[in-house]
């Protein structure tokens, strides 16, 4: 019996993700958390005949806590999004300690479940996932997700249109790195089939992955950033864990991880001096079963983008991780 867990369910991506866990075959029973409207989600959601038994929670009566008890996977999606003109790190202030409450939560009442973490910034709220749960004594790096699958599928899409492909999924695009502008890095080279990018959409290319969230909350015109295409994103990685937890085989896709708890992290970590770091990692039964370097053999346009990643990325994550551990 598979039970998810959505909190931040009533929100822009939290309703279509729901739809999406609710028609999963693999799900048993979903329940949906959020701060406003979860009766109305989960009453809605409960009437199609899929299997998955869903309810809805608030934050009375200690719902978090009934809500999240005893999951398997709990994605988190909680959180206020971008307006135009805003970083993701301008989220921090609100997004941090939403999402500290919710892991100090999972941490007593489903110490086990994989947390898939989408909330903004996600450089930041990461170490503070892995900050919250090292302190309550259940930390396991393996079960701990950054989501950067947005970042694939954009990319995915975009090199599709420029290598005149019909089918973008047919594409493997790793990107790497962290999920804000610099820190995303694209490795065109690792394509796979291989792809030729002409050198003059080479730098357009990149910055459309790199600031392709920008595209997305510019468009929506202040009322939001990605959802559809996250909700997407969200569900791809949760149904690829799912069914590697089950025992499926070869199922590889880039999260945001804790290098040194995952078989094949320290060497990244040791390359790029950082705690936490996206790259291609192989799901299984445990989790992350291991971290795939990526890193060798890299073009000088690459080894520039990562250096600008790194730089970038150190401070989310030592934000992240202050946060976490400044007295309450
Ligand atoms: P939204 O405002 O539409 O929905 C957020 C939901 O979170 C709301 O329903 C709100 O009530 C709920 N919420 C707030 N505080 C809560 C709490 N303490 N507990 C439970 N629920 C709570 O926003 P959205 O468009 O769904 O975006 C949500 C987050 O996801 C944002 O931070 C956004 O930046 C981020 N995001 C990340 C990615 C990614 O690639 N990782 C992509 C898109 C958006
Ligand atoms: C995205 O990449 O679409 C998300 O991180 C949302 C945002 O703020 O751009």
């Amino acid at each position: 019996m598979v039970k998810a867990v959505v909190a931040g369910a009533s929100g822009g991506i939290g309703q279509p993700l729901s739809l999406l866990l609710k028609l999963c075959p693999l799900v048993d029973e979903l329940a949906l958390y959020d701060v406003v409207n979860t009766p109305g989600v989960a009453a809605d959601l409960s009437h199609i005949s899929s299997n998955a038994k869903t309810t809805g929670y608030l934050p009375k009566d200690e719902g978090a806590k009934s809500a999240f008890k005893n999951a398997d996977i709990i994605i988190i999606p909680a959180g206020i999004p971008r307006k135009p003109g805003m970083t993701r790190d301008d989220l921090f202030n609100i997004n941090a300690g939403i999402v500290k409450g919710l892991i100090e939560v999972a941490a007593e009442v489903a110490p086990k479940a994989f947390i898939l973490v989408i909330s903004n910034p996600v450089n930041s709220t990461v170490p503070i996932s892995a900050e919250v749960l090292k302190a309550k004594g259940v930390f396991n790096p393996q079960r701990l997700f950054g989501v950067t699958t947005l970042d694939i599928v954009r990319a995915e899409t975009f090199v599709a249109e420029i290598a005149g492909k019909s089918n973008p999924q047919e594409l493997t695009v790793p990107v790497i790195g962290g999920h804000s502008g610099e820190t995303i890095v694209p490795l065109f080279s690792k394509v796979s089939p291989s792809v030729t990018i002409p050198d003059d959409k080479y730098d357009a290319l990149v910055n459309r992955v790199q600031f392709g969230g920008d595209e997305v909350v510019k468009a929506k015109d202040g009322l939001g950033s990605a959802t559809l295409s996250m909700a997407y994103a969200g569900y791809r990685f949760a149904e690829k864990l799912l069914k590697a937890a089950k025992g499926a085989k070869g199922l590889v896709e880039p999260s945001f991880i804790y290098l040194d708890g995952v078989p094949g992290g320290k060497e990244i970590k040791e390359k790029t001096g950082c705690d936490f770091f996206s790259v291609p990692v192989e799901l299984g039964p445990n989790g992350a079963e291991k971290a795939v370097n990526i890193l060798t053999d890299l073009t000088d346009k690459e080894k520039k983008l990562l250096d600008a990643c790194i730089t970038g990325l150190k401070g989310n994550i030592e934000k992240g991780i202050t946060f976490a551990n400044k007295p309450a």
